[in-house]
């Protein structure tokens, strides 16, 4: 088991070009209390200390992680924050740093409000959880970590963070370090994709992928944060399926739509997969007991509630929420997300942070089973070439999803009887029917005949054809 000391890593990186930002000097500007500063450690189990990581230590127990588990994790980044802190993302995969053909990808999200603590913890002791189960041979773990990758984001938003860290004393400001560090926030800086599929509704225009050809215009546009940027980069470079967004300040796991139709407040706003976004939800949500629990009193006395069902709530319907990131993840690519409130407060005492874990822990690890759920397979060509980009509809569900490089697809599904399409520019489509169980996934391969095909074959058969009406003269 690796050692938390700073020279013990600093020795074990040093061989390691790759970590040598990690363990680096501090981040540009991005100043916190340094490492003699540092607080007593509370107890560990296993290696998880219930504690609030600061930048210094989510950093460090990352890489504590990683060095455990070195064989099936890797750490990277995918940006920098507005103060120059990484956005570090842990990920767990029998193939570390590459998309296995077939193996589909999840992501999880933490604290992209800075002041909002637990996903960013949960997240930390997740990680470590998944690696010790990873090593002692939990089947279960095993398994999921061999068929999955996983993708582990603590902190979308490192700066908000240590400026809500650093109040001093237990009772923190409901808003203090919400925003990133530019003062945006982040959960409204996405482009508003919602409400151009309600005119596509309307007037005829794609139903999914609306940010095609349009990665010039995010790098461009100067409203958007950097956190904001490197995310959106991350959703449209990697062929993620499911991912939730953690957030605090309740107790519920809201799903898609976040914006109303008709821009009300409030507002039931179904999406074309309402049915498997319920059910994902729940899959949340019934494995903890106080977010489930119909019973529950709202968080504070005056919350309106009144929209919640076992814990899982239509995003619109409680409050409508233009620009955010879980409805940007499904209009611009194929990754379903829902978005989880893990606490009514936003930044509990360090104490509790280990009873949310127990409440949580056998919903991350539902939640991450989920992806394993409708269909599956691959699109190809009739010579077995893959292809890309080719579209998989459901008959009856006005949401299509892509194929990935590898010509690899997957369509979240609740169980029922489907009609999938699949068609690709130059081919001919072809439907297929399918049963779909609760789980695992159903696979469904696809082997498109390209018009240039077709048309070879017509004119061989046409050929054959003359030459027999000349031979038997008829
Ligand atoms: C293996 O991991 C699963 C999922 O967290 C857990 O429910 C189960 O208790 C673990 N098994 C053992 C033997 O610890
Ligand atoms: C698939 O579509 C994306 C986005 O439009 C494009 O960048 C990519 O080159 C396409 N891939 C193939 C193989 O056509
Ligand atoms: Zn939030």
């Amino acid at each position: 088991m690796a050692r938390r000391g700073g020279c013990a890593l600093l020795a074990l990186c040093g061989s390691l070009a790759a970590c040598a930002w990690l363990l680096g000097a501090e981040a540009r500007g991005a100043g916190g209390p340094a490492a003699g500063a540092r607080r007593r450690r509370r107890p560990q189990e296993d290696g998880i200390s219930f504690e609030y990581h600061r930048y210094p230590e989510l950093r460090e127990a990352l890489v504590s992680v990683w060095l455990q588990c070195a064989a099936v994790s890797r750490i990277y980044t995918v940006g920098r924050s507005f103060e120059g802190r990484e956005l570090l993302v842990l990920e767990l995969s029998d193939s570390p740093g590459v998309h296995e053909p077939g193996e589909p990808e999840f992501k999880y999200i933490g604290n992209m409000h800075g002041n909002e603590a637990v996903g960013r913890e949960l997240l930390i002791f997740l990680a470590q959880y998944l690696c010790n189960e990873y090593q002692k041979g939990n089947e279960t773990i095993v398994q999921l970590i061999h068929n999955t990758r996983i993708h582990i984001m603590p902190s979308l938003n490192p700066d908000g963070f240590e400026k809500a860290a650093s109040q001093l004393g237990e009772l923190k400001d409901w808003f203090v370090g919400r925003s990133n560090a530019q003062g945006i926030d982040l959960n409204r800086n996405f482009p508003d994709l919602d409400r151009i599929v309600y005119v596509n509704e309307k007037e005829g225009g794609p139903n999914n992928h609306l940010l095609k050809n349009l990665k010039k215009i995010v790098d461009q546009n100067t409203k958007l944060a950097p956190e904001t940027k490197a995310v959106i980069h991350w959703i449209m470079d990697i062929p993620f399926v499911l991912s939730a967004n953690l957030h605090g300040g309740d107790l519920v796991a809201n799903y898609p739509y976040d914006e109303t139709r008709s821009g009300s407040a409030h507002e039931y706003s179904f999406c074309p997969d309402d049915d498997i976004f319920q059910s994902l939800a729940r899959a949340y949500s019934s494995f903890n007991p106080p977010m489930s629990d119909p019973d529950r009193p709202p968080c504070r006395k005056n919350d309106d509630d009144s929209s919640f069902v076992e814990g899982t709530t239509n995003g619109a319907a409680w409050y409508s929420v233009p620009g955010g990131m879980q409805d940007f993840n499904y209009l611009s690519s194929n990754c379903f997300e829902i978005t989880v409130e893990l606490s009514c407060e936003k930044f509990p005492p360090e104490e509790t942070l280990k009873n949310y874990w127990e409440d949580n822990k056998n919903s991350l690890i539902s939640y991450i089973h989920q992806i394993h759920r409708g269909v599956k397979g691959f699109v190809r060509d009739l010579q077995g070439n893959p292809i890309a980009n080719a579209t998989i509809s459901v008959e009856g569900i006005d949401h299509d999803v892509t194929s990935a490089k590898d010509g690899d697809y997957w369509r979240l599904l609740v169980p029922g009887n489907y009609k999938l399409t699949a068609s690709a520019p130059g081919y001919l489509a072809i439907a297929k029917k399918v049963a779909v169980p609760y789980s695992p996934a159903v696979r469904v391969d696809f082997e498109l005949e390209s018009f240039s095909e077709r048309k070879e074959e017509k004119e061989e058969l046409m050929e054959w054809w003359k030459m027999m009406s000349e031979t038997l003269n008829f």
